[in-house]
């Protein structure tokens, strides 16, 4: 008989990290995934460390109580802010659960596709100013030349449906072009937040045709992937009906409306309260 239950957690501030969802469910589409949005309270780009950790934490003891053994932060500020306490603090008191994070997969990656040793990284004020990619790219890439560039306008214009406009377009060109003025010999762009994916088409058209653009979606895969296999004690708690459930801190219709526009597929979510909202 199989008692299992354990579905693996996906967290992040709003939608971005469905498109890291989306790419291990190509990958790993025996196991069933719950997904947290905490829409309500996004962005988190542009709050406090202290913030930052208390959301996070909150909504990852949210996946615990829902069954998770294994929650991934699919979110870069969060990753960037509060996972290193959570993983060295918190998770003391919870023996048989994991939490990983998004950056270090990148990191791990990033040097096998440059070849002028020049990378950039986009992503939000938060993760920018924690210079935790900076950290963790030279402890894989030291050769490295890592340029980074916030762009605080990005996650409110996808998260309102703003990004298409005159206005949200000439936004993402302004920082896009910022990068590489920067450094022309960026070859390489992380999008070091998991919203950006969702803009890809209008970033990739700015750029020259010779810059790669890392998304972390199929990397944060192959990188589970790997590490369940490492994990087989893990593995045997995850239960494997392939159900998907949505959490949303947001009203579920506009959750439901907004993963339709932006990731064109039908979900009904079910709208959540997490402490004090
Ligand atoms: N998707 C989140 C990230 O990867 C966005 C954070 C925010 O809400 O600003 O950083």
């Amino acid at each position: 008989m199989c008692s299992r239950k354990s579905p693996i957690g996906f967290f992040d501030s709003g939608y971005g990290g469905l498109t890291v969802l989306s790419d291990v469910r190509k990958m790993l589409p025996e196991y069933d995934y719950v997904y947290l949005g905490d829409n309500a309270r996004a962005p988190y780009g542009t709050r406090s460390f202290e913030v930052v950790y208390e959301y996070t934490w909150e909504c990852i003891k949210e996946l615990f109580h829902r069954g998770c053994d294994l929650v991934i932060v699919a979110c870069n500020t969060s990753s960037a802010k509060a996972l290193r306490t959570i993983q060295q603090v918190n998770l003391i008191e919870y023996p048989g659960k994991r939490v990983l994070g998004v950056i270090r997969p990148s990191a791990e990656v990033i040097g096998n596709y440059s070849k002028t040793n020049h990378v950039g990284i986009l992503a939000t004020e938060g993760t920018v100013r924690s210079n935790s990619y900076l950290l963790e790219i030279e402890k894989f890439f030291p050769e490295l030349y890592v340029y980074q560039h916030a762009c605080p306008l990005w996650v409110p214009l996808i998260e309102n449906n703003e990004y298409d406009s005159k206005e949200g377009r000439g936004f993402i060109k302004k920082d896009v072009l910022k990068l590489l003025e920067i450094s022309p010999s960026i070859d390489t762009i992380v999008l070091g937040c998991t919203h950006y994916p969702l803009i890809q088409d209008y970033i990739e058209s700015i750029l020259p045709k010779n810059i790669t653009i890392l998304s972390q979606g199929p990397i944060v895969a192959a990188s589970l992937k790997s590490y369940l296999l490492r994990h087989t004690w893990l593995v045997k708690k995850l239960s494997t009906q392939q159900n998907m459930h949505f959490l949303t801190t947001e009203s579920s219709q506009v959750f439901d409306a907004n993963v339709k526009r932006l990731l064109g597929i039908e979900i009904q979510s079910e709208h959540i309260k997490i402490n004090t909202i």
